[in-house]
């Protein structure tokens, strides 16, 4: 199995943690948006909202056409990230939080992104996306939506979710 990261310091962790769990892993320093595989894969998979660190429509547009590119035919892409909820970005906009380390939440609602401003110094951002812009990555990088879940043990998806679970495929022809 192949693990991408642009951060050497989650490269890291990564590998740690799979030596602890005795898995083998193939951890690599690159770029959603540029990297390449020797051989087809037959799933690739974003979670933990990866995604939502690129900040522009194009930067995952570019991630898209990468793991096209690098999927066998039928093979699947599978990501999750958050609804965004009005209510929920109202409650936490300059919430100071303790966990996982102490930081303040700041939204911008008109780029689309929340901040997490770290009190050591720091910030880290995620641009939230509707359902529609995902549908339209999945369509501008030739694959198909198999499925949408609300959950990764595949709870099904309602007006009520807060969670998209995407599994797209690669067409077999
Ligand atoms: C929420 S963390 C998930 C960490 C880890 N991959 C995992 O699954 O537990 C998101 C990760 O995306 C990485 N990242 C951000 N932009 C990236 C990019 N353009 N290409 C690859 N990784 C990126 C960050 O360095 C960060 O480690």
């Amino acid at each position: 199995m192949i693990g991408i990261d642009t951060s050497p310091a989650m490269i890291e962790q990564a590998r740690v943690r799979a030596a602890e769990a005795g898995v083998e892993l193939d951890l690599r320093e690159d770029d959603m948006r540029e990297f390449e595989l020797d051989e087809p894969a037959a799933l690739i998979y974003c979670p933990f909202w990866a995604l939502l660190h690129l900040p522009s429509w194009a930067d995952r547009r570019r991630a898209f056409e990468r793991v096209a590119a690098s999927l066998q035919q039928g093979g699947r892409f599978a990501w999750n990230t958050f609804a965004f909820d009005h209510r929920f970005a109202a409650l936490s906009d300059g919430e100071h939080k303790d966990k996982p380390v102490p930081h303040t939440v700041r939204y911008s609602v008109g780029d689309n992104r929340i901040d997490l401003i770290l009190d050591q110094g720091g910030k880290s951002s995620l641009w939230w996306a509707s359902k529609n812009e995902w549908l339209g990555l999945i369509d501008v990088a030739g694959l198909c939506l198999e499925a949408l879940y609300s959950g990764f043990d595949g709870e099904p998806f309602t007006d009520d979710s807060r969670e998209y679970v995407f599994v797209a495929r690669r067409p077999t022809s």
